[in-house]
């Protein structure tokens, strides 16, 4: 099977990033990214590259050198989905906020419509790829979608998780640490195969059945988010005991057997998938009844929340129990550095704990917009939003926010705040001027050395 034509449904976070690679990478291959959002295809179609609607290093290069040539955005989802060999749905799977499974199961409707949209459309044969993160056993319900249609087209489905991390997406998608496509169909997944030989070395494609690959991708995340959550109770034993996180993490890393990545104790982990996919892990391993396996995962939930509030609760008690009427300067609102993505942010719940104290909160970014601060703090319906206006402010200059403030807080760990002058910052700031690092990413000696009051997680 040779695939001249891709369409993906969804010109999201993954779509976008994941498509102009591909067209990079096969500029042979005619890539079409729908959505049905206009804006969001109107913003990928910008001349301004710096206007993309998702902020990615190295995205706009690669966009800038195939969009026009063989990349192409656009909300025509029918004319795509009809001339494509090939439909990636990349569509969005958030957890349900609503009926059987609410806060646990994915929500998978846009899968589903996207499944009987392709149904009604194809008219000739198609390889239909699972993008999206997806509950194990999808496959078999898109299956059944597309092959009650009746029309003699011949349907193959794949299952071929995408891994990119937010922040690091377009080197995550050049160097993935591996390909991984589930099925059943061996001229199906050849097809796909050689789709990503393009650039990526043929052991680093690895091939399983369709439920396996599934299930990976909601077990990588949730082993990742896992140790996140060890680390950080850790951090919480170190600030009992006199130990140091940063120094625990060190010492344990070195042992090859654990490895040295994602043992940074922070705030507590945001985004769209962590949470979103051990919920999801969760609630299949109770609809199986395996409640010891659902309540081992949930605890990495747990853990994640109490470190949110933890960090909440020490800037209240540190600051003699009452912020009401105090400014508070929070550096960072993205879940991570090097994205604009805010979903699951631990900045919006500190945010939320803090003006339920009555705090005057003043938030900078370098790239959030402040009409998605103000989404994300009214969207949590604690209270009104003329009440979020009052009480929350949105600075584009990070100076500004600290000036005349009791305390800072760093929530996203971005590169620029380890380079402020905070000699001017301290000057300028209310004292005794507090410090939490939500990130551990500033330097204590100088901090203190300037007068800083400075608290660090795990220390
Ligand atoms: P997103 O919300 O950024 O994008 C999804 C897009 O799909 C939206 O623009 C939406 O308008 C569009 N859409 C929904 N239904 C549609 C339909 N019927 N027709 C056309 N367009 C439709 O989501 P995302 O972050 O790109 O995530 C997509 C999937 O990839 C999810 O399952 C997620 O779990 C998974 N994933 C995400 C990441 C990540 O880092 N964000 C990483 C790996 C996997
Ligand atoms: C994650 C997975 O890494 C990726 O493979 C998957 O495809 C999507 O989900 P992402 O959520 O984009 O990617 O970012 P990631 O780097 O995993 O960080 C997630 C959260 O954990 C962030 O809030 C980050 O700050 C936090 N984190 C990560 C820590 O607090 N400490 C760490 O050591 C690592």
């Amino acid at each position: 099977m040779n695939i001249n034509k891709i369409c993906c449904i969804g010109a999201g976070y993954v779509g976008g990033p994941t498509m102009a690679v591909i067209a990079q990478k096969c500029p042979n291959i005619k890539v079409t990214v729908v959505d049905l959002n206009e804006k969001r295809i109107d913003d990928w179609n910008s001349e301004d590259l710096s206007l993309l609607p998702i902020f990615e290093p190295g995205l706009d290069e690669v966009v800038g050198e195939a969009r026009g040539r063989n990349l192409f955005f656009s909300t025509d989802v029918d004319k795509a989905i009809e001339e494509a060999d090939m439909v990636f749905i990349s569509v969005n799977t958030p957890t349900k906020t609503y009926g059987r499974g609410k806060d646990m199961a994915a929500d998978l409707k846009y899968v589903e419509l996207c499944a009987r949209q392709i149904a009604k459309v194809a008219t000739t044969d198609k390889i239909v790829v699972e993008k999206s993160t997806l509950p194990v056993r999808t496959a078999e319900a898109i299956h059944n979608v597309l092959s009650e249609t009746g029309n003699g087209v011949n349907f193959q489905i794949l299952s071929n998780p995408e891994f990119l991390a937010e922040g690091t997406a377009i080197q995550d998608l050049l160097n993935p640490d591996r390909i991984l496509i589930g099925g059943e169909s061996e001229d199906a997944i050849q097809a796909l195969v050689d789709v990503y030989s393009n650039w990526v070395d043929d052991d680093k494609i690895l091939t399983t059945n369709v439920w396996s690959s599934e299930l990976s991708k909601l077990v990588a995340n949730a082993f990742l988010a896992q140790r996140v959550s060890s680390i950080n109770s850790i951090s919480e034993l170190c600030e009992k005991t006199g130990a140091n996180v940063k120094e625990v993490a060190r010492s344990i890393g070195m042992d090859s057997r654990i490895g040295s990545k994602f043992l940074n104790a922070s705030v507590g982990f945001g985004g769209s998938c962590f949470q979103k996919d051990i919920l999801n892990l969760v609630y299949i391993a109770k609809t199986y009844g395996l409640n010891e396996v659902a309540d081992y995962w949930e605890q990495v939930i747990i853990m994640n929340n109490h470190q949110k509030t933890r960090f909440t609760s020490n800037i209240l008690s540190t600051l003699y129990n009452t912020v009401s009427g105090k400014k508070i300067a929070m550096l960072g609102w993205a879940f991570k550095k090097d994205t604009n993505d805010t979903r699951e942010s631990a900045a919006i719940y500190v945010a939320d704990g803090l003006l339920e104290e009555r705090a005057q909160v003043y938030v900078y970014d370098p790239k959030v917009k402040e009409a998605r601060v103000y989404e994300d703090i009214n969207y949590l319906n604690t209270r009104g939003e003329e009440e979020n206006k009052d009480l929350l402010s949105v600075v584009t200059d990070p100076y500004k926010a600290c000036e005349d403030a009791h305390a800072i807080a760093v929530l996203t760990e971005w590169d620029e705040f380890k380079s402020y002058d905070w000699h001017k910052i301290y000057d300028k700031m209310l004292k005794p001027a507090f410090i939490f690092d939500g990130r551990g990413i500033l330097d204590r000696a100088e901090l203190e050395g300037i007068g800083f009051e400075y608290y660090n997680i795990g220390e």
